[in-house]
């Protein structure tokens, strides 16, 4: 069987100063040898220095979007070589938020993730349902798509993680049942295998998102299939992220 290396991923949005930096030298004092990957998102203006303060510690850095290309006439954006640079090892791509506030398509996703794997890191590839796709019955329809959609064909396991976030759980306090998390995962699991072969398909990670806090963490990673979580505002202080990382750790 193979063995997945767990992640615990943070995603600070559009949240974090300078001042805010402190976090990482927390999360370094409650783990300082973490028995899964740590993961933080922080916000382009702080990648950086995060990178810098997190320099000698297991935490890594990662961006939350990216430009496709590698350079050019596009205000505002940021290529991956850009973000390498500073530091970052991960990027964020197609996170819903980025889907229903900038319009991005499943095919706008698919070309950062290449751009981000050309580069030499790694994607973070977020797909998820919404409440009304639920309720209808199409979840697996709509993960399939997403997921066949947003991830580019040379994908490995080194390069691609999924992450699973049904929007209607992100920033709600509401998580899916276990029984929902698990349907998901395993059905992104069969799919991974059948387009990217046995053992890209076993080796890819597949992280639950939303409403990931310290007192359901254990039970969601208790899961099958779920190889860690992409936490959002967990993920703002050490003193409820440091909790979800040791949960983790013991899964
Ligand atoms: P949340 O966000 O943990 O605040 O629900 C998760 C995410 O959007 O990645």
């Amino acid at each position: 069987m193979t063995k997945r290396r767990k992640l615990a991923a943070g995603n600070w949005k559009m949240n974090g100063l300078g001042a805010d930096l402190d976090q990482i030298a927390r999360l370094d004092a409650a783990h300082p040898a973490p028995g899964c990957e740590v993961l933080i998102c922080p916000p382009a203006t702080l990648l950086e220095r995060m990178s810098a303060a997190a320099r000698g510690t297991a935490i890594m850095t990662g961006a939350q979007d990216c430009h496709p290309a590698a350079s050019g006439a596009h205000t505002g954006d940021l290529s991956v070589a850009m973000i390498a640079d500073a530091g970052a090892s991960h990027v964020i791509v197609g996170h819903s938020e980025r889907r229903a506030d900038h319009g991005e398509t499943s095919a706008d996703v698919r070309a950062k993730a290449e751009a981000v794997m050309a580069g030499g890191l790694v994607a973070l590839i977020c797909i998820g349902e919404t409440l009304d796709e639920r309720e209808a019955g199409r979840t697996l329809e709509v993960i399939g798509t997403q997921l066949r959609d947003s991830t580019p064909d040379g994908a490995g396991a080194d390069t691609l993680v999924v992450a699973y976030e049904p929007v209607w759980a992100i920033g709600t306090g509401r998580i899916p049942t276990l029984e929902q998390i698990a349907e998901v995962h395993g059905f992104i699991r069969a799919e991974l295998g059948a387009r990217f072969g046995g053992e890209t398909g076993a080796g890819v990670r597949i992280l639950y998102g939303g409403s990931v806090k310290p007192g359901n963490a254990a039970e969601i990673f208790g899961v099958d299939n779920v190889d860690g979580a992409l936490v959002g505002g967990a993920s703002l202080k050490a003193e409820d992220f440091a909790p979800i990382i040791a949960a983790l750790q013991e899964s």
